[in-house]
């Protein structure tokens, strides 16, 4: 029996509550499966722990992870902590010290989900978003001149680094090749003279690679605007680390809401461990009340499985989601539902040990 070893973040606000249901999930997916287990190992790590210690991770906390197969994470940044310090502490930490220079959203509008557009469906809502995570917007350079001064000024610097941006197309142009899909650029070349011309540039050059890659792309702004009213255009998408989150959030708003959307921030090489973690955060508005939706925290565990290599076991997670959306007796209110974070995991359970119990009755 293969054992995975995950670190588990939960973190701050409806981080704990999601992650729980998450990790019943994998518990049930693994003992049904028989051929693995996994070892999870909880750090406490986050805002709390920063109100105690004054900071957000051990200082050798990279160090700890590194020994880990994955990691999972809930959501960092909490009010009482100022987000720049709780993010950059944590979660960018570790996006940026395991080069997780990946980032996949999926975007997908799952039979049954809530949707706010009319007339669309499954065929139309169907994307995959391939978010630069390591650099461009978030390079984190920058700096801040006469300080309260009349003059002051800040710089937020974009880096765009041509490995860094090869990297992220190639592995886009290889995303949409393998899955036989078409694959849009986000842009802004006409007003970001330097970042987005050389994106463009690079975009271009990579593309020869792939003949058999249908390309489009689009400004920023136009994108968003075709991802409401014609959501069918686009397929693999990939964007650089600012566009990416916000068309992302614009995406989960289309196909469900920050309660199904999912993440998965990779380490292509495998040097270092991988990080899933729903793209929501940790919402304090309704954090305590026990009705935060685990749905887009599982499918960031489905994620993971197929990170291991579980392809069919993560698709049955989905296919999970999708039956418990059209069931529409154990949702939570983001989803028009009434009831708890952990009735819906519990719900998850039953209905993936059914669908994995009918699958082995099936086999010959
Ligand atoms: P948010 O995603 O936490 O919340 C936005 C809205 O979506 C809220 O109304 C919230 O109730 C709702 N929502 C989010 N997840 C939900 C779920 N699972 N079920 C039901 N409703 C859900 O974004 P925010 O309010 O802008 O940020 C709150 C804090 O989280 C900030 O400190 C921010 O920096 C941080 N944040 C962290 C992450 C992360 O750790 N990955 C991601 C985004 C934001
Ligand atoms: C996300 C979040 C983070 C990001 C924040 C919390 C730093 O919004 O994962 O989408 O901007 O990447
Ligand atoms: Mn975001």
């Amino acid at each position: 029996v293969k054992i995975f070893k995950i670190a588990v973040i939960a973190g701050d606000g409806i981080g704990p509550e999601v992650i729980r249901e998450g990790v019943k999930v994998l518990n049930k997916v693994a003992e049904l499966s028989g051929d693995f287990r996994f070892d999870f190992t909880y750090f406490p790590w986050g805002c709390e722990y920063y109100v105690k210690h004054g900071k957000m991770m051990d200082d050798d906390g990279i160090e700890q992870l590194k020994v880990f197969d994955a990691i999972y994470l809930g959501a960092v940044g909490y009010p009482g902590v100022p987000d720049h310090i709780s993010l950059w502490d944590l979660l960018l930490k570790i996006r940026k010290e395991f080069d997780q220079y990946v980032n996949i959203r999926p975007i997908q509008l799952l039979q049954g989900a809530p949707c706010p557009l009319k007339d669309v469906g499954k065929k139309e809502i169907d994307m995959l978003f391939i978010r630069e995570n390591s650099e461009g917007e978030y390079a984190g350079a920058g700096d801040w001149l006469f300080k309260g001064k009349a003059e002051e000024v800040v710089l937020q610097t974009g880096v765009f680094s041509r490995k860094g941006t090869e990297r992220i197309i190639r592995y886009a142009f290889e995303t949409a090749r393998k899955m036989g899909k078409s694959l849009t650029s986000i842009s802004k070349g006409n007003a970001l003279n330097y970042s987005m011309v050389f994106w463009d540039q690079i975009f271009n050059e990579i593309s020869k690679e792939y003949p058999d890659v249908e390309t489009h792309s689009y400004l920023v702004d136009a994108a968003s605007m075709f991802m409401v009213k014609q959501p069918e255009r686009f397929q693999v998408v990939v964007a650089s680390n600012l566009f990416g989150d916000i068309l992302t959030d614009l995406g989960a708003a289309i196909a469900g809401g920050m309660g199904l959307a999912a993440g998965a921030n990779i380490n292509p090489e495998r040097t270092y461990p991988s990080m899933f973690e729903p793209i929501h955060g940790s919402a304090p508005d309704i954090a305590g009340k026990g009705i935060a939706n685990p749905l887009a925290a599982i499918w960031s565990a489905s994620q993971m499985l197929e990170f291991f290599g579980y392809k069919a076991l993560a698709d049955t997670v989905i296919q999970a989601i999708e039956k418990i959306l059209q069931e529409k007796e154990v949702l939570t209110p983001d989803m028009n539902g009434t009831s708890s974070t952990s009735e819906v995991g519990d719900r998850m359970v039953d209905i993936i040990s059914s669908m994995l119990h009918d699958e082995r009755l099936e086999r010959p």
